[in-house]
């Protein structure tokens, strides 16, 4: 870990006061950590903006398994592109609806496009890329 630098921020009170409670709904007990995960969260949208860069990340998905071939569907996609996928959980939520959640690793380009397929196949109800970075850069 590199030193500590601290810094000086000028904010509008009535924003600060927003933010405040802001950070004290999700849990944060300082301003710092707020700050830090904010500039985290920002350095790591930018990084998947570089389609080459490394990545990982989740893809959560929840989809009617009665819909015809579609569970064999995303299976295929996922056996295509088995060196981005790390694992999959599978939840079945109710008779009907799965939720499934892979844990994807790659280039942003190739993650991202994964996903993209994956969400926009007909059936899946909704889904999401979640990004995050390994940690070494942060
Ligand atoms: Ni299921």
């Amino acid at each position: 870990m590199s030193e500590l630098s601290r810094i000086g921020v000028a904010i509008d009170s009535d924003l600060l006061a927003k933010f405040d409670t802001l950070i004290s709904e999700r849990g944060y007990t300082n301003r710092s950590e707020a700050f830090r995960d904010l500039i985290r969260d920002e350095l790591i949208e930018k990084q998947w903006e570089r389609p080459d860069a490394e990545v990982v990340g989740t893809v959560t998905l929840v989809y009617d398994h009665h819909v015809r071939l579609l569970s064999e569907k995303l299976t295929d996609m996922q056996h295509d592109h088995f060196h981005h996928v790390l694992s999959t959980l599978h939840v079945h939520l109710d008779h009907d609806n799965c939720l499934e959640v892979l844990v994807v690793r790659g280039q942003a380009v190739m993650v991202r496009k994964l996903a993209d397929a994956l969400i926009s196949t007909k059936g899946v109800k909704h889904g999401r890329l979640t990004i995050t970075g390994s940690g070494n850069s942060l």
